[in-house]
């Protein structure tokens, strides 16, 4: 049996696409292997968003042709986003012999088998109809806790930034009986945790023959009724179809988890314009006050970009303030990084220089810190249920778990092992961890 070793890269749907992968290639006669040494067949599986994450790509094919000079038969393949953007750009380097966008993974046994030094093998056809849905996964987490589940693949909005409509293709939701059935497989096997994927998962929708309509909070609502022992997450929510049901649905379920995960981008009206992203900063502030009144403890947090065109000081005060006015438990800040073809990139300058959006960022990074520290402070007292999910990486001694609003809580425990739920108290943080005991 061949080997396969896959390096993963990007987002959550990447590591869930790497389980599709390898439940394919399982499946046409070729072996797991996590020792890259021992590899005949090695992939990344890469991400474009910004072009640090493609830079570090490039790095990889460099050591990966190290290794074909070792041992000439070693095949190197690149699949996923960056695959899907650089197409035969990436053959013309001469050092990987497989380029397989994320649509194209049916296609690896067929390209595995006909590929031969000198005849690379491609695949980047994008599909309006592929979503994996009857393909199970084979998990990669560690853990057995916590898995990821797609339940969407592609992106119809243009968010003029972003590049991922044209690596992941149009939007398309995947059969909830499928979902559901994948989740249902996931508890029996003891996963405690379930995470529903899509770029914007609150435009799901699946439309049956017969006129009826499944929308993401009833699919919510499906996964988890599964059982109240299953926890449910999901990401990515887009301010702008946020709705209302989703956020009712959250509350009549409480195995689904506190926690929200709402990509801001900007706090200046002027900058989500262009950016098009289809919402307001007075519509966002009035999503997180309905949020918060339906679910007081909802935990909060956001994506960022910095220095994005145009970006003046009056719109970076903007971002900074509605950092201090919301309060995000936490979040991911980037600055701008132009992608090739995309709508910004073919319209508007790159014009904030690197100094500004590095200051500008760093900005945002210390206000955050401030502002997480003083969210993670306001649990000190309270008691929450954890999930465990295993030893706290610091410390054997100690577990670590997250709390239904997402935040990770470490505890000395000697009793509990992964996939139990334990109650714990707060009694000291970090501005990323809460310190807990047992409670009594
Ligand atoms: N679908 C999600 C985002 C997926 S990409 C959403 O709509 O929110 C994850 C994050 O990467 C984005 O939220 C954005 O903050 C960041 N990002 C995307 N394109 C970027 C770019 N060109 N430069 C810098 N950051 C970018
Ligand atoms: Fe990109 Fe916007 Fe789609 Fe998110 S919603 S993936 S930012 S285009
Ligand atoms: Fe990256 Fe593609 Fe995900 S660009 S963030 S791996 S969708």
């Amino acid at each position: 049996m061949k080997k396969v070793y896959i390096e993963t890269y990007g987002c959550q749907m990447n590591v869930n696409d790497t389980e599709v992968v390898f439940s394919i290639l399982g499946k046409a006669g070729y072996e797991r292997t996590e020792d890259i040494a021992e590899a005949d067949i090695i992939f990344a599986n890469t991400c474009s968003i910004r072009d640090n994450a493609e830079q570090r790509i490039w790095g990889r094919i460099e050591q990966f042709a190290i290794r074909k000079r070792e041992r000439a038969d070693v095949v190197v393949g690149i699949l996923g986003c960056m695959a899907e953007r650089l197409k035969d750009k990436l053959l013309e380097t001469g050092k990987v012999d497989i380029v397989a966008g994320p649509d194209a993974y049916r296609s690896l046994p067929r390209l595995l088998e006909a590929v031969l030094p000198g005849h690379p093998q491609i695949d980047v056809l994008l599909s309006r109809e592929e979503t994996y849905g009857d393909i199970s996964p084979v998990r990669i987490d560690r853990g057995g806790v916590s898995a990821f589940i797609s339940i969407m693949r592609g992106c119809n909005n243009v968010c003029s930034y972003c590049v991922v409509p044209y690596t992941r293709g149009a939007e398309r939701s995947r059969d909830p009986r499928t979902i559901v059935r994948e989740a249902c497989d996931c508890f029996r096997e003891g996963y405690r945790e379930v995470t529903l994927l899509g770029q914007n998962v609150d435009s799901y929708r699946w439309k049956d023959g017969d006129g009826g309509e499944v929308t993401f909070a009833q699919l919510l609502e499906m996964v988890a009724r599964i059982s109240p022992l299953l926890r449910v997450r999901f990401s990515t929510s887009n301010p702008q179809d946020f709705s209302d049901d989703v956020i009712l649905t959250m509350s009549r379920y409480d195995n689904i988890c506190r926690h929200i995960h709402f990509p801001v981008q900007s706090g200046s009206d002027r900058i989500l314009e262009k950016m098009r992203r289809r919402y307001t900063r007075e519509w966002y502030l009035e999503r997180v006050r309905m949020i918060r009144s339906v679910i007081p403890d909802c935990g909060l947090t956001t994506d960022v970009i910095a220095g994005f065109c145009s970006e003046t000081e009056d719109d970076h005060r903007d971002t900074l303030s509605l950092f201090e006015e919301v309060g995000f438990d936490s979040a991911f800040m980037f600055y701008y990084s132009e992608r090739p073809g995309t709508i910004a990139a073919r319209n508007y300058p790159d014009d904030v220089d690197i100094q500004t959006k590095t200051r500008r960022l760093n900005e945002i990074i210390a206000l955050q810190n401030r502002k997480s520290l003083e969210s993670y402070r306001r649990d000190i007292g309270r008691s929450f249920t954890v999930l465990v999910e295993g030893p706290s990486k610091k410390n054997p001694e100690e577990l670590c778990g997250r709390a239904s609003n997402n935040k990770m809580c470490v505890f000395p425990d000697s009793v509990h092992k992964a996939g139990d739920y334990v109650d714990v108290e707060v009694v000291g943080c970090t501005s990323a961890t809460l310190l807990c005991r047992l409670a009594e």
